[in-house]
């Protein structure tokens, strides 16, 4: 079934076997000494203890070609799962901490997003995320500096450590970033509850929300995401592995589409949640009884919720319901 992806950080889509060979060509120590061992401390208790893992493992990433193996590993898989559209988060803070250049870090995602296109005929946005857990003065930097590469990034995004970094920390920089004319995005509702997805909302005034599950704790909130239609990137398998819900069973995700929201499914961090877009649409209908009219209506909403335009929306939303018509 065509679909689009728009909850993907590229630095999660990094699988063990080629953190192992990347960090192997570029001599760079990692605690796993091979790919089944890193998968085995894979086993995460919350969001915190996730990030620990996921920062150390983006050390690897170094050169140009790095970010462009990284990218061009992810889309094709996408595209095999019949991703027709795919916007891709990066945290250029994690890297540029480390030493590496934003342009080496964008020229890589890049070059793989252009090849892409011509070879795997699949539509792609960059968004920029900002790390939560560092100061807005540190956002702003970043900012500034993607600037000179406005033309490839089309989005801003706000991610990591939700608990102690509400949105409103961000409040300038996010008013900033839609004045110079980016569509913004922020996780909340995830880790944090409905306050932080109405303070999303308010105060960065974000087009969109990562997970936002926890929005369903407040009805008057749930009333106006409905209303507005506001777009929510679900990710199932995430939440069970960062133990936001107890088991699938118990995922709320359901009751989001039923309740009218603009819900999608989305993979977030694929290497270590155990599967891609594809999974979580799979294991998210075997656990909640999914109609098939219910899956057909989260891959409408995710081209509905995607950034494109309205022309190219369309044509992938009549992709969509021909797929629909044609396959028993
Ligand atoms: N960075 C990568 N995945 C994330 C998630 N699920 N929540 C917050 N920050 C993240
Ligand atoms: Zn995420």
């Amino acid at each position: 079934m065509p679909k689009a992806e728009l909850h993907l950080h590229i630095e999660g889509a990094l699988e063990p076997e080629l953190m192992i060979e990347i960090g192997r060509r570029n001599g760079v120590e990692l605690p796993w000494p091979d790919a089944e061992s890193a998968r085995r401390a894979y086993d995460f208790r919350d969001l915190q203890s996730f990030l620990d893992i996921y920062y150390r493992a983006t050390s690897v990433l170094i050169r140009e070609e790095d970010f462009y193996d990284l990218t061009t590993a992810y889309l094709r898989k996408a595209a095999s799962q019949h991703v027709r559209h795919a916007e891709v988060f990066f945290d250029p803070q994690t890297h540029t901490a480390r030493g590496i250049a934003i342009e080496t870090v964008i020229r890589g995602i890049e070059g793989a997003l252009r090849d892409a296109h011509g070879n795997l005929n699949l539509s792609t946005k960059l968004i920029m995320c900002i790390l939560r857990h560092l100061s807005e003065r540190e956002g702003m930097e970043i900012f500034r500096q993607a600037l000179p590469w406005r033309r490839s990034i089309t989005g801003i995004g706000l991610d990591s450590a939700e608990r102690n970094n509400p949105p409103s920390k961000f409040r300038n920089l996010f008013e900033l970033a839609r004045r110079e004319g980016f569509m913004t995005v922020a996780h909340a509702g995830e880790e944090e509850g409905a306050a932080s997805v109405r303070e999303a909302l308010d105060i960065l005034q974000i087009s969109r929300i990562d997970h936002g599950v926890r929005c369903m704790e407040d009805e008057r909130l749930v009333a106006e995401l409905v209303r507005r239609q506001i777009p929510l990137t679900v990710c199932p398998l995430s939440n069970i592995r960062l133990r936001v819900f107890p088991s699938m069973q118990a995922h709320n995700l359901k009751r989001m589409l039923q309740r009218g929201l603009c819900v999608s499914i989305n993979s977030d961090d694929p290497a270590y949640f155990g599967g891609y877009v594809n999974e979580n649409y799979i294991e998210a209908a075997d656990a909640l009884g999914f109609e098939r009219s219910d899956i057909v209506q989260l891959a409408r909403n995710s081209f509905i919720a995607s950034s494109l335009d309205t022309i190219q929306k369309q044509l992938y939303l009549n992709e969509l319901q021909r797929y629909d018509e044609e396959t028993p």
